[in-house]
């Protein structure tokens, strides 16, 4: 079963709220969503393996330690998933990126592909799928969806606020799929939005209405 992480740090806490409110702008909306995609990926690489190996140093040779392990790609949803790539590349610098595109059909309401592009070998690396907004889990599913189709077979997601139906949503179609949540808020509006969640992500990273 699923595993959900709610990261309850500070810091994290203190720039979601910052990130909510509806007075920030652009910019700085963009800053503290970089900021907290940078600690959030700090906690999920908590769990990251280690190799010992040898270093010198100037004054002796000692035993060390490097990450080891699979390689990592990062998955934005386009477009809200972009504004969540920075800041885990300030952490993983070589992480490949890839990118997965769904729109909303507006007559199935369901989510359509209609651009994939991954790394190669995809099959080998451990995904970090992100985007901002759980909220009924449709894209986060046919994304997953979509990965698994072309290979993926160990993958995370990562977003900054979920609705609890996403969640369950999420669990129950990809139950090897852990998640990793900010802010886990109350329900999820008619219309589709989280509440109290922080508006349309896309909209507010982008200054687009
Ligand atoms: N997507 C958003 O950007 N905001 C929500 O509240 C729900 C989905």
């Amino acid at each position: 079963m699923a595993k959900v992480y709610v990261f309850d740090h500070p810091l994290i806490q203190h720039k979601l709220t910052y990130i909510r409110d509806k007075n920030t702008g652009t910019k700085e909306f963009r800053e503290l969503v970089d900021e907290v995609a940078t600690l959030m990926m700090f906690e999920i690489t908590r769990e990251m393996s280690l190799k010992e190996v040898m270093v010198e140093t100037p004054v002796a040779s000692a035993k060390a330690k490097v990450i080891s392990g699979k390689k990592l790609a990062i998955i934005p949803i386009l477009r809200a998933g972009i504004g969540m790539v920075d800041g885990i590349l300030n952490l993983i610098p070589a992480a490949k990126v890839g990118h997965v595109g769904l729109y909303r059909d507006p007559q199935t309401l369901k989510p359509v592909e209609y651009y994939v592009k991954l790394p190669s070998d995809v099959h080998e690396r451990e995904l970090i799928l992100v985007d901002p907004m759980l909220a009924t889990g449709g894209s986060a599913i046919a994304a997953v969806d979509s990965l698994k189709t072309r290979g993926a077979k160990n993958i995370k997601f990562m977003c900054l606020i979920a609705a609890p139906e996403g969640v369950e949503e999420m669990k129950k179609a990809h139950p090897d799929v852990d998640i990793y949540i900010a802010g886990l808020d109350e329900k999820l509006s008619e219309q589709g939005y989280i509440i109290p969640g922080l508006g349309d992500a896309g909209d507010r990273l982008f200054g687009t209405k």
